[in-house]
């Protein structure tokens, strides 16, 4: 089988060498064409320290690679989905499989990754989104892992799943799409939610109340957009928000910590240095909230802080003080 990765950040190339480990005739395709001849040469990526590419990866700047691939993964940043499905459309056949692994939403249209790639290139291939707890520098030391191959079409998320499966990259099918990629996107804004937390100094119990609590208003979002409540409760959902809550591999996390420590969101981001999406899913989620009507009072606290200053630990307290709820009835994904 030929694929190709398009995207060479940290998940593309790790997820390139996994493709590479199960014996496929791999493509890592990057947008920048010096940066590619020089990972060529060195194999090695900046973004995944101590890794040594596999000899047989292709890796390469030239969109011609795309001729005859039987698998296309985006994984480019989210901002960058559309233009890099625009690239590759005059590319694909009808039977080439695209898979989505970008974790976002798009800023102005509201639309998950999968819908923008069907959008520009004409809905002629099958999309399937591959998400999960899964931190590229960890997929790239080949640590046991595990991810979902979500679509519709159950031939299309099999493959995917053939594709991609080896012994330390174990991959579960769904159907629900939707629901993968809401939880994917949606996930981040919690995570810096609970990186400010650990910014003001709170510990174990107050991240786990917001994990526990924001997961549920994720999914009652989730469920209002067509996503399935079980999807939150699996890999792409409880599991990614653990991966990405408790981790330092994380730059929403990171980028949390900085404003809990009494940076502006713009010197956070700056400071961390690369795209942090859940600054930006958070927009969108405030929008598709108001939108579906869906009372999210953690992520709107989040948005607040984070696009209108409004003062972390007045946020706390307003979220501590709310009227009195009963678990099992506000609890979607029990
Ligand atoms: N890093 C991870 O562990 C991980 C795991 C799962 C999913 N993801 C998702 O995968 C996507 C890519 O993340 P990442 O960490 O690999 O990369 P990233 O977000 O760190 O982006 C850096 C890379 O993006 C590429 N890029 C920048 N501008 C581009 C453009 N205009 N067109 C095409 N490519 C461009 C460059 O190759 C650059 O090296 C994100 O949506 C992320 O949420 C990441």
């Amino acid at each position: 089988m030929k694929a190709v990765v398009m995207g060479s950040g940290g998940w593309g190339t790790a997820l390139s060498q996994v493709l590479c480990d199960n014996g496929h005739e791999t493509w890592l395709w990057s947008h920048n064409a010096a940066k590619a001849a020089e990972m060529a040469k060195t194999r090695e990526n900046p973004l995944l320290k101590g890794v040594i590419l596999p000899e047989a990866l292709h890796i390469t700047g030239d969109l011609s690679c795309l001729e005859g691939a039987d698998m296309v993964v985006s994984a480019a940043p989210s901002f960058a989905v559309r233009e890099t499905a625009r690239k590759m459309a005059p590319y694909l056949r009808r039977e080439t499989i695209l898979v989505s692994v970008s974790k976002g939403i798009e800023r102005d249209t509201n639309l998950r990754m999968s819908q923008v790639i069907e959008e520009e290139t004409h809905h002629i291939c099958r999309v399937v989104a591959l998400s999960g707890p899964s931190h590229a520098e960890e997929v790239g030391i080949r640590m046991p892992t595990g991810c979902v191959s979500a679509c519709p079409d159950r031939a299309a998320a099999r493959f995917v799943q053939d594709a991609f499966m080896n012994d330390y990259f174990r991959i579960y099918t769904s159907y629900d799409i939707v629901g993968v990629e809401l939880a994917a996107a949606l996930k981040n804004v919690v995570a810096l939610s609970c990186g400010i937390c650990t910014g003001l100094g709170f510990q174990d119990n107050t991240k786990a109340l917001l994990m526990t609590r924001a997961m549920a208003e994720l999914t009652r979002l989730g469920e209002q957009l067509g996503g399935t409540r079980r999807t939150f409760g699996g890999l792409a959902g409880m599991g990614d928000l653990i991966v990405t809550c408790t981790s330092m591999h994380s730059r929403n996390n990171r980028a949390g910590i900085l404003i809990g420590q009494g940076k502006t969101p713009q010197e956070a981001m700056k400071e961390v240095g690369a795209v942090v999406e859940g600054y930006y899913a958070a927009e969108s989620i405030h929008q598709l909230a108001a939108r579906e009507g869906v009372e999210m009072p953690i992520c709107t606290c989040a948005y607040e802080v984070l696009y209108h200053d409004k003062d972390v630990r007045g946020v706390v307290t307003e979220l501590m003080t709310r009227a009195k709820k009963d678990e099992l009835l506000e609890t979607a994904w029990l």
